[in-house]
C-alpha cells in the first residue's frame, strides 16, 4: 500500500488576517510518498531537495503522523515517509505545513479516511508546533482543505473553509534569505491600540465579504495589515518598494507571505499576476540578493 500526495505551498496571514487566514497555492509544492510497512512505527526512509532531520520525532512529518497514529485505533502500524521538497524550508510559504499536511493527508488515505479534514488539520498543527514553536493553523488548514482557510478560534479549534474567487491569482518573491518564524514572531508587540485593532477587524471582515462576493476592489481594499506588517517589514528587503509597485503594476494588494521573508501580491486574472511578477523581478534583480518568483492561481 502507497500513495503519492501532492502537499500545496501557502500563504498564511494574508495581510490582515494574522495565525488566522491563509490560502492554498497550485505550486509550488512538494510532493511525498507514504507506505504502509510491516514493521510498527514511523521511518522517514528519504527527503530529497532539502537538508532535513529523517528522525520521525525530529521531524515535522514524522511529528504530525504520529499524532495522526496516536488518535488512530490500531496505532502499532507502520508507516514510511518519502518527502521531494520543491518549498525551501524557511520560505514562509508553509514548508513545514506541507509536509505535516501531505503526511497525515496521506496516511488518512491510506488507513481508509477515519479521519475528518479538521482532525487532520489538528494533528499537522503538531507539525507547526515542532517547527516553530506555536502550532498556527493558517497554513496547514489550507494545505489540508485547498482554497482560503479562516481559523475562527484556536481554543476551541473551529476551522472553515471561505469562498475563492474564480479568477483570483496570487504572486509570490521568495527573496533567499532567512527569516526565522520563531524570531518573527518574538518581536510583535504583545498588545494592539484599540484604533489598530478596529482598522484590522474591518479589513478582516471586508476581506471574507470580498471572496464571498468576487468583488475585486473590495479585497484590494481589505489586503491592509495595520498591526503585524509594520513590525516585520525591516525583515524583508525592499519591501514597501515592492508593495507600492506591485500594485501600480496591477496587483489588488498583498503583504508579507506568512512570516516571511516571501511576499505575495493578489492580481485579478493571470496576466495581471505575471505583469506582478515581472515587477517583482525588475525591483529585485539589482539587489543582489537571489530570489525566486512563482505565480499561481489559488
Ligand atoms: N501566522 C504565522 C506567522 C505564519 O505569521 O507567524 C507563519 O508561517
Amino acid at each position: 500500500d502507497a500513495i503519492k500526495v501532492f502537499a500545496p505551498g501557502t500563504v498564511a496571514n494574508v495581510a490582515c488576517g494574522f495565525d488566522v487566514i491563509g490560502l492554498a497555492m497550485d505550486a509550488p509544492g512538494d510532493e511525498m510518498i507514504l507506505r504502509r510497512t510491516d514493521k510498527p512505527g514511523i521511518t522517514i526512509s528519504a527527503i530529497h531537495g532539502a537538508n532535513l532531520p529523517t528522525d520521525p520525532l525530529q521531524n515535522v512529518a514524522g511529528v504530525a503522523v504520529q499524532a495522526l497514529l496516536q488518535k488512530y485505533a490500531n496505532p502499532d502500524i507502520g508507516i514510511d515517509i518519502e518527502i521531494f521538497k520543491n518549498i525551501h524550508p524557511g520560505s514562509g510559504i508553509g514548508s513545514s505545513a506541507a509536509s505535516s499536511a501531505g503526511a497525515v493527508v496521506g496516511v488518512n488515505h491510506l488507513l481508509g479516511q477515519p479521519f475528518t479534514p479538521k482532525q487532520l488539520v489538528r494533528f499537522a498543527m503538531e507539525g507547526e508546533r515542532l517547527a516553530s514553536g506555536a502550532a498556527h493553523a493558517d497554513n496547514v488548514a489550507p494545505a489540508v482543505m485547498g482554497g482560503f482557510t479562516l481559523v475562527r478560534s484556536y481554543k476551541p479549534l473551529d476551522i472553515t473553509s471561505l469562498h475563492t474567487p474564480a479568477d483570483l491569482w496570487v504572486s509570490v518573491i521568495h527573496p533567499q534569505i532567512e527569516v526565522k518564524t520563531s524570531d518573527a514572531r518574538e518581536i510583535l508587540k504583545q498588545k494592539v491600540l484599540m484604533t489598530d485593532a478596529i482598522r484590522q477587524w474591518g479589513n478582516v471582515g471586508a476581506l471574507v465579504a470580498g471572496l464571498y462576493q468576487e468583488n475585486y476592489d473590495l479585497i484590494s481594499r481589505a489586503l491592509e495589515d495595520v498591526i503585524v506588517e509594520p513590525v516585520r517589514a525591516i525583515l524583508i528587503p525592499a519591501f514597501y518598494a515592492l508593495k507600492t509597485k506591485c500594485k501600480d503594476a496591477g496587483a489588488l494588494g498583498g503583504g508579507i507571505s506568512g512570516s516571511g521573508p516571501s511576499v505575495f501580491m493578489l492580481s485579478k486574472g493571470e496576466e495581471n499576476a505575471r505583469k506582478v511578477a515581472a515587477m517583482m523581478d525588475t525591483i529585485y534583480a539589482p539587489l543582489g540578493v537571489d530570489y525566486k518568483i512563482y505565480v499561481s492561481k489559488i
